[in-house]
């Protein structure tokens, strides 16, 4: 198949959403990261993008809608589904809720439930727009590699797999949206992103967090969200997390270069923009400030694939303090390391 990669215009959109009326896959643009999206409701198209992803079957995928009135047909709203849709829609929010018997079951792998997110991306909303059907979408990367947040990284995973990929420019927030579940008793988080645990319970009061955000699941575990099962977000080579106070974590991530590469190995270290210059020998790939969480959301995910594309098998990163959107940061970077983490004060 050959995949056309198009700028967002009028004519792209109209192609995009013909094609994904036919039953076809387009790749396009969301605040978050990009989108595979196929009609929600076909099921052979939905089963298209398990085939293109590599993804696991019983990893259901998020449906997403312009205008709430596609709804109706989707899933059961509560009240306080209703609060968070009026204060985060368009946005960065993912919110699971019972499922109607519309939807298929390729859709949400058999659970009877249905996540459900109107984005905010201008480009997504004028395609949902124009076709006018609950899109389901997970982020177009290949099963197991970082979520893209450029059409090239879907380019790149996805060439000669998907009919179009629509380019809307660089991903705003770069992780994947907030995942809440509200099918249960008690709200719950099962996948942090640009939407904080604050700004959810400034609206609807106390929310849990899924106990294995930032840790790996314990055996026998059963992941609430069939996504955290799985690896993810891992660049090819060992990413290895440094912990600890400032000065001794830039001491130790140059000391653990040095020896990797000492080793033999194509070594180097993820820092924030303050420490690239003490860092200049290390190899340093810059994510950004440390004082903004959110700068370091934006670029995470473009730094791991750069790593891949470096064929670095050594990595060594500086880490954020789990909190507000670090705490999404930390659950990325957490898997991309698989929880591999080393205090500094050690390696002095
Ligand atoms: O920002 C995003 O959410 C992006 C853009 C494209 O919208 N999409 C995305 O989709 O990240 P995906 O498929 O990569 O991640 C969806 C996550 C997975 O962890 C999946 O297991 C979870 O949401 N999920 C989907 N439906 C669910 C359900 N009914 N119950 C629990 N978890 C669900
Ligand atoms: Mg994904």
């Amino acid at each position: 198949m050959n995949t056309q990669l198009l700028p967002a215009t009028d004519e792209s959109l109209a192609l995009a959403a013909r094609l994904l009326a036919e039953g076809q896959l387009v790749a396009f643009p969301t605040e978050t990261v990009y989108g595979l999206g196929a009609h929600a409701l076909d099921a052979e198209a939905v089963r298209g993008i398990f085939a293109a992803k590599g993804r696991p079957a019983d990893n259901p995928l998020i449906v997403h809608i312009h205008d709430r009135s596609q709804l109706n047909g989707i899933c059961e709203v509560n009240d306080t589904a209703i609060r968070l849709m009026d204060a985060f829609w368009p946005g960065p929010l993912t919110i699971i809720l019972p499922r109607k018997a519309a939807v298929p079951d390729v859709v949400t792998a058999n659970l009877d439930t249905v996540a459900v997110r109107m984005p905010s991306h201008p480009v997504a909303m004028a395609l949902l727009a124009a076709c006018n059907l609950p899109i389901a979408a997970p982020s177009a990367n290949r099963s197991g590699k970082p979520s893209p947040t450029a059409a090239q990284h879907v380019f790149d995973d996805m060439d000669g797999r998907i009919r179009l990929i629509i380019d809307g420019g660089e991903s705003d927030v770069g992780l994947e949206s907030t995942v809440i579940s509200l099918a249960g008793e008690k709200p719950c988080i099962l996948r942090p992103g640009g939407v904080t645990k604050a700004m959810l319970e400034a609206v609807i009061g106390e929310v849990d967090l899924a106990g294995s955000i930032l840790r790996p699941l314990e055996k026998g575990e059963k992941a609430l969200s069939p996504g955290m099962m799985y690896r993810h977000y891992s660049p090819d080579g060992q990413v290895t997390l440094i912990e600890g106070e400032e000065s001794q974590v830039v001491e130790a991530l140059r000391r653990l270069h040095t020896h990797a590469e000492g080793e033999g190995h194509r070594a180097c270290v993820m820092c924030f923009t303050e420490h690239v210059e003490a860092l200049k020998d290390c190899h340093p790939h810059d994510i950004g400030h440390k004082d903004d969480p959110s700068e370091v959301a934006h670029r995470l995910f473009a730094t791991l694939r750069e790593l891949d594309d470096e064929k670095m098998d050594v990595i060594f990163s500086e880490v954020v303090p789990p909190e507000g959107v670090g705490l999404a940061v930390m659950n990325r970077l957490g898997r991309a390391a698989a929880f591999r983490t080393v205090n500094a004060a050690e390696i002095l």
